[in-house]
């Protein structure tokens, strides 16, 4: 039996991470810890407990705070941490980049601090899930590699920069069994709504219009979030000790593109609604620091780990929309602030 912790796996990644590896590991037991921040749902975890039993455990607890962190990582050994929490969002990082600063900075050495303290150095991985955006923007040539210098644009991906710093001076230093995963945009089912893809389809929905910044031409790698956690697995399994995997999908789009392409598939899913209206798309003022492209190159993961993403675009694209139009309850609820209510309802105010 292989026992691991896996931090943030209320939230969109995470959480399709712990179903997909109980469902494909079945001598593994998980520990999920997530402090529930407006992006983090235990609705997301659902039927866990029921269809797994003790093999799933979830306990609340903020990463900030050293004793939340000390009182996980003092009592059991893990095999390994899977570093998801986080705060993820550009846009609010933008607004306030504290929390930013908190959560992914000064969390994540917290709880690298105490897997050094309290974990079997040699025996213990941290698998630590970062994103490409650390690398900056990219013209319209080129590729993001392992040795791209790190050049972030936002206080989102300035945060995640510093923490994969921390990780590599975790390795270098105390010789802590770490890796690092840098993914291009994920997209699938419980991404939060304020993501470009859930973020557009509700706005459709709601017949308001589809809010392109700028000229829409900026351009992500896009990878079914599946495709992601395949390869976090594959890095965590395969991976070399202090080593960065970036795992992309060579799967540029730019965001015209995927916003026409949300409006096609609604188009023709709701045909027969009268009540569906095609929504139009409005070019407003464009985010600051807006980085114009990010592209990976896979390279590395494809050889070393035998990374291949296996679904496409066109397929993932379909079962996404599909999956926000069939599960509209779950994004209603976290929009209209009821999900909110229920956790402070949980946990008492403090929620
Ligand atoms: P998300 O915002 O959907 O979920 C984040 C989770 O972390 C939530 O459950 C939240 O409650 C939890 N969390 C936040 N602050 C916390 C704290 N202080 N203590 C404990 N838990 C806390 O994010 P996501 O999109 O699932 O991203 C997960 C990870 O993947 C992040 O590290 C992100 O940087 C990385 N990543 C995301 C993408 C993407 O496209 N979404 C791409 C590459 C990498
Ligand atoms: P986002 O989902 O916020 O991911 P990231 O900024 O981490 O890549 O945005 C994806 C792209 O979509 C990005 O270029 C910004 C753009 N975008 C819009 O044009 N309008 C929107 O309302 C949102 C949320 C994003």
């Amino acid at each position: 039996m292989k026992k691991i912790l896996v931090t943030g796996a209320a939230g969109f990644i995470g959480s399709n991470f712990v179903r997909r590896v109980l469902d494909l590991r079945p001598d593994w037991e998980i520990l999920v810890v997530d402090a529930l921040t407006y992006a983090g749902n235990l609705e997301n975890l659902s039927g866990l407990k029921e269809k797994h039993g003790a093999r799933y455990r979830f306990e609340r607890a903020d990463i900030r705070k050293t004793e939340d962190v000390e009182k996980v990582l003092r009592d059991e050994k893990f095999d390994g941490v899977f570093h998801f929490a986080a705060e993820s969002h550009v846009d609010r990082s933008i607004l306030g980049p504290l929390t930013f600063v908190e959560t992914n900075v000064l969390g994540t050495v917290n709880l690298l601090e105490a897997v050094r303290k309290y974990q079997d150095i040699a025996g213990t991985r941290f698998l630590h899930i970062s994103t490409d955006e650390v690398y900056g923007a990219l013209g319209k040539d080129g590729f993001f590699t392992e040795t791209t210098p790190l050049n972030p644009s936002s206080p989102y991906s300035a945060s995640k920069a510093s923490s994969d710093m921390f990780v590599l001076a975790y390795h270098r230093t105390y010789r802590l069994d770490t890796v690092i995963t840098r993914c291009c945009n994920n997209y699938g089912p419980l991404q939060f709504p304020e993501k470009l893809i859930p973020f557009m389809i509700k706005r459709a929905l709601y017949g308001e219009p589809l809010p392109v910044y700028g000229d829409g031409k900026n351009v992500r790698d896009w990878i079914h979030v599946d495709d992601h956690n395949d390869g976090t697995l594959l890095a965590f399994e395969k991976g070399k000790p202090g080593e960065v995997y970036n795992l992309g999908s060579r799967c540029e789009k730019n965001n015209i593109e995927i916003v026409t392409l949300i409006i096609e598939k609604l188009s023709a899913l709701m045909r027969e609604r009268e009540d569906f209206r095609t929504p139009e798309i409005a070019f407003v003022k464009d985010r600051p620091g807006h980085d114009f492209r990010y592209a990976i190159d896979p390279a590395k993961a494809e050889s070393e780990l035998g990374f291949s993403p296996a679904v496409s675009f066109e397929d993932g694209m379909e079962r996404t929309v599909r999956w926000y139009l069939e599960n509209r309850g779950w994004w209603e609820k976290i929009i209209s602030g009821e999900y909110m209510e229920f956790v402070k309802k949980l946990y008492g105010e403090k929620g």
